[in-house]
């Protein structure tokens, strides 16, 4: 189901006239009463329209296993000891096969090995071969195209047929099929499609890849792919990108995060080896424990940012890794802003420029629109203290070749002012009620603030209800504050929640190989960014609960208010519009609520606490209503 159908669906029409009913069961009523007065005509602050965004890198398999829509898993056949990782022999009846890593055949230089599939016995009956399984298996849907591709050479005289199925892992029942003929001695590329029928989705399956005679047979790059959004080829998968579209998110900062810096400089996010064909992609390993097919490589990233009209924001790798290997600033740094003015030219260049024909030639010859540059990631754990030199280092190249990108600081840097600086928050519930507060007396004349990772970090995979409501309390003092704070990103983005899926608890989309779903705060962070208004209003609040919370902006035909009740019982709070006159006004109110701060959504039960909406009818400038115990509500007024 389509996000914003869960939000309509919900609907509980509930029009009151004249005020705002409180949508509460009855509860213990403890809190006092408060008095929000809000001056309509005492505009305050602008908003920065760029305030909420996205952030993501490699981590909890967001992409490989996550959004990145491939199904088989370790398509380029990686091994350790116990053999080839993710692939399995297949041997039926009297069959006889063997497999193992050629690591001199391989069909290019990125990709030098294969693996090697030698058939002394089968026949029609009894065939031989491979299994993938999939990312915690392979999701079938009914009626669905699956398009896959492989490179492949045998030793065979004439064609060897290759057989391809996505079998059900307990019935056996082929679910879908297709065959290529394997020609010659050479490597080559070999495409096909297969149609699933009507059978009920589900993911407890795999792949069969078998042949049906004597024969050598090397693989390298299975790759198989369901419809993806948008039908990109090489592309991500439906469900996770209707979530991300349902919080209206306007910019992406990728690709991290750790994942940016590697473990050594190089593991690090090395661009170059990260576009073109897919053959020509060497993969690598992650500083999150696992390897990176690197299928969603630099414009993979544009892509997303296109299909949901979001600005990149682009993170170069700035000589530091997270093992502790530093690039001094000077003439060793050098060759790295180079690449990183490189990598810019990649998204921005026109096709006359060397790596804006490069784009073009991986088939996007319309640049991308650029404005925000971040030099590394979280530099402050750079024990040798290198990044003043180093972002000056950037920052002066980048700005005399592209004067009109904001140069993002990880950091304060000493000698100079960053046009913008990166500040992180993971902190439990009552660390972020604090942290609201936090910008509340920030030096305007100072840098912008891209608060660029932040999240409450209570409940695993996914945060639960008391997250959100330390999540919504943070965002109202972004929201207040957002004439400096200028772009947020929750982080991190997504989970597979499968075992060993995670390496990082507290994730705001979870997933596996069939079904998505959004934490609680998930659809906080959604509720936020339906109503952002483009400034904010004088107010004050009075008589309320520590644990109340709130912000109100307006734009020309609207005001929202969000309020935050972090307390168990409900809290009665009198509104007053002051200068909205004495006229009727529709209201929306959106609701989300729960009965504990434990409560959660998860993959078997996505959908327990989600937004309720309700309208109602507004009289006059004074408004008296009641929030639910433990609820974050956003009110949108009409003005019109
Ligand atoms: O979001 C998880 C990690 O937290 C990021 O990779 C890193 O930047 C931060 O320390």
């Amino acid at each position: 189901m389509h996000e914003k159908d869960i939000m309509n669906n919900r609907s509980a029409i509930a029009s009151t006239a004249f005020l705002l009913a409180a949508l509460a069961a009855p509860a213990l009523r403890g809190q006092a009463p408060a008095t929000l007065s809000v001056e309509l005509s005492r505009p305050k602050a602008a908003v920065s329209p760029m305030l909420y965004g996205l952030m993501t890198e490699e981590i909890n398999y967001s992409y490989d296993g996550g959004l990145y829509a491939e199904l088989v898993r370790n398509r380029t056949f990686r091994s350790d000891w116990t053999g080839i990782l993710n692939w399995f022999l297949i041997e039926k009846g009297t069959a006889s096969a063997k497999v193992s890593v050629d690591p001199k055949e391989g069909p290019s230089a990125a990709l030098p090995s294969s693996a090697k599939v030698e058939i002394t016995k089968a026949d029609v009956n009894s065939p031989a071969g491979l299994l993938n399984e999939g990312y915690w298996g392979i999701a079938v849907r009914p009626n669905a195209r699956y398009t896959g591709s492989l490179f492949a050479k045998s030793d065979s005289q004439g064609t060897l047929p290759v057989r391809i199925a996505l079998v059900a892992d307990q019935s056996g029942q082929v679910l879908a099929k297709a065959s290529v003929s394997v020609t010659g001695s050479g490597w080559k590329e070999y495409k096909f499609e297969m149609q699933s029928g009507n059978g009920a989705a589900s993911s407890e399956n795999h792949l069969a890849l078998t042949i049906d005679r004597p024969a050598t047979l090397w693989l390298q790059l299975v790759s198989l792919f369901p419809p993806t959004y948008h039908g990109r080829p090489n592309g991500n998968r439906i469900d996770i990108m209707e979530k991300l579209a349902a919080m209206r998110p306007t910019f992406l900062r990728f690709p991290g995060g750790n994942y940016l810096e590697g473990d050594r400089i190089a593991t690090r996010f090395d661009w170059k080896k990260m576009i073109g064909p897919l053959v020509d992609r060497p993969t690598h390993p992650t500083t999150w424990s696992y390897h990176s097919t690197d299928g969603m490589g630099l414009l993979e990233f544009l892509k997303w940012c296109e299909d949901l009209h979001m600005q990149p924001l682009l993170g170069i790798y700035a000589g530091y890794s997270l093992g502790g290997q530093v690039v001094k600033p000077g003439p060793d740094l050098d060759p790295y802003v180079q690449e990183g003015l490189e990598e810019i030219e990649y998204v921005t260049g026109g096709t006359d420029t060397k790596w804006g024909a490069v784009r073009a030639r991986d088939g996007h010859p319309a640049p991308f629109t650029l404005r925000y540059v971040e030099v590394g990631n979280e530099d402050s754990f750079d024990r040798a203290g290198t990044y003043d030199g180093r972002y000056a280092q950037f920052y002066k190249a980048i700005k005399a070749k592209y004067p009109n990108i904001q140069v993002i600081a990880t950091m304060p840097v000493k000698g100079m002012t960053p046009d913008v600086v990166d500040d992180h928050y993971y902190k439990r519930e009552q660390g972020m009620f604090e942290e609201a507060r936090h910008y509340d007396n920030t030096d305007r004349n100072g840098p912008k603030i891209f608060v660029g990772e932040w999240a409450t970090r209570e409940g695993t995979p996914t945060p639960n209800f008391g997250a959100a409501l330390g999540d919504a309390a943070f965002l109202t003092g972004l929201e207040r504050n957002s004439d400096v704070v200028v772009m947020s990103a929750y982080a991190p983005l997504f989970v597979n929640v499968n075992p060993d899926g995670m390496q990082w608890s507290s994730d705001l989309i979870g997933y596996d190989a069939l079904n998505s779903y959004g934490s609680p705060s998930y659809y906080a962070q959604a509720m936020f960014a339906s109503c952002l208004g483009d400034h904010t209003l004088n107010s004050s609040v009075s008589g309320a609960g520590t644990r109340f919370f709130y912000s109100v902006t307006s734009s020309t035909n609207k005001l929202c208010v969000k309020l935050v009740n972090a307390s168990s019982t409900e809290q009665p709070v009198s509104i007053a519009l002051n200068g909205i006159g004495a006229g009727t006004h529709s209201a929306r109110i959106d609701t989300l609520k729960a009965n504990t701060t434990w409560a959660t959504n998860t993959i078997t039960h996505p959908e327990r606490i989600v937004p309720v909406k309700s309208t109602a009818s507004i009289k006059g400038e004074r408004v008296q209503h009641v929030m639910p115990g433990y609820s974050i509500q956003v009110l949108q007024i009409d003005l019109k």
